[in-house]
């Protein structure tokens, strides 16, 4: 089987910078499981889909047309990047996501992204539904003040505005939903290594993964 390192865990826990920063040191690709989420909750923005409609929402997902091109996320041939990081877009993310139809619409196409030599996926199920047979399996952990701290700067460098105390509380609002939703509740995999990273550097936190596989 082709490998995959799953690298799951709550919000801005910094899964996508450290998922990217794996790939390119073992040379593989990357699936950012969540900009599926929000790409759907996008085109379910844009194209006035009725948003508690679990079945519409679906197939909003089944239509989207996607290609991820170096940094730029192209949804029909447009570059929504920076829109898809909106907080906005992030909290409709959040509540489709506990939509069975959607995950399910959403399963094939993630899977498809296993391609030789190698993949790196992050999410929240990467380890527990999508790549059940990963050989190694991250759980990516940091307090939440450190996850709020990062995000409003990330934010702030994407020119966006941010508000430490408003995203400190959406943060712990969407740890609770990802954590008690009934459909893929954001759990580590029974055979995954949790890596808090509160206290660590990128580069220390990508050395730890490193340090696993290579082990
Ligand atoms: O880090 P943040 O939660 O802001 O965003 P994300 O990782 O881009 O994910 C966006 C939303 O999709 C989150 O609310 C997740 O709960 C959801 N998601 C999911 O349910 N399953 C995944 N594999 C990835 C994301």
């Amino acid at each position: 089987r082709i490998p995959v390192i799953t690298i799951d865990g709550p919000t801005a826990s910094g899964k996508g910078t450290i998922a990217h920063r794996v790939a390119q040191a073992l040379g593989w690709a990357v699936l950012d499981s969540g900009a599926l989420y929000r790409l759907t909750a996008l085109a379910v923005q844009q194209q006035g889909v009725d948003e508690d409609d679990e079945n519409a929402v679906a197939q909003a997902a089944q239509r989207l047309d996607v290609a991820f091109q170096g940094e730029q996320v192209l949804l029909s041939g447009i570059d929504v990047a920076g829109l898809i990081r909106q907080e906005s877009v992030g909290n409709l993310a959040s509540k489709i996501a506990a939509y069975a139809p959607l995950r399910q619409a959403l399963l094939e196409r993630q899977r498809a992204f296993r391609l030789a030599p190698g993949l790196v996926a992050d999410g929240r199920d990467m380890g527990t539904v999508v790549f059940p047979d990963a050989p190694l399996k991250i759980f990516l952990v940091a307090d939440v003040r450190a996850r709020a701290e990062r995000r409003c700067k990330q934010l702030k460098e994407k020119g966006f505005s941010a508000n430490l105390t408003r995203l400190l509380e959406d943060m712990r609002e969407r740890d609770e939903r990802d954590r008690t939703r009934a459909n893929a509740p954001l759990l580590a995999a029974a055979d995954a290594k949790t890596v808090d990273s509160s206290a660590l550097s990128i580069d220390e936190t990508v050395n730890v993964v490193l340090d696993f596989w290579s082990s």
